[in-house]
């Protein structure tokens, strides 16, 4: 269940997909950010804050894009329940990521 009063804009109904190299990343959680899924200081005019995020190890992951996960920033499914309409087409495949 999508929580009523979040009013962050939906970058992509699917997950950013992709391999990751190990590093420090900067997840946008705002949803405003044109470099999907990492900030790119757009969240200034707005209550959120980007979550910073260590990934020990070269691995493949899926970075939500939906803005609605409880594990951010991993996908959790919680895309497949987001109402009719909001952000972009739901049959849209995974994004891939290009590594750092
Ligand atoms: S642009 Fe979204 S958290 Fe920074």
């Amino acid at each position: 269940m999508t929580d009523p009063k979040d009013e962050r804009p939906v970058p992509q109904r699917t997950p950013i997909v992709g391999l990751c190299e190990a590093g420090e990343y900067y997840w946008c959680s705002c949803g405003r950010s044109k470099n999907q899924p990492y900030c790119d200081g757009s969240h200034k005019t707005s209550n959120y804050l980007p979550l910073r995020v260590k990934v020990a190890e070269d691995k493949k992951v899926a970075w939500c894009a939906c803005k609605r996960t409880k594990t951010p920033p991993w996908c959790d499914g919680t895309h497949a329940k987001l109402p009719p309409g909001e952000g972009g087409s739901a049959s849209s495949g995974p994004k891939s990521i290009s590594l750092k």
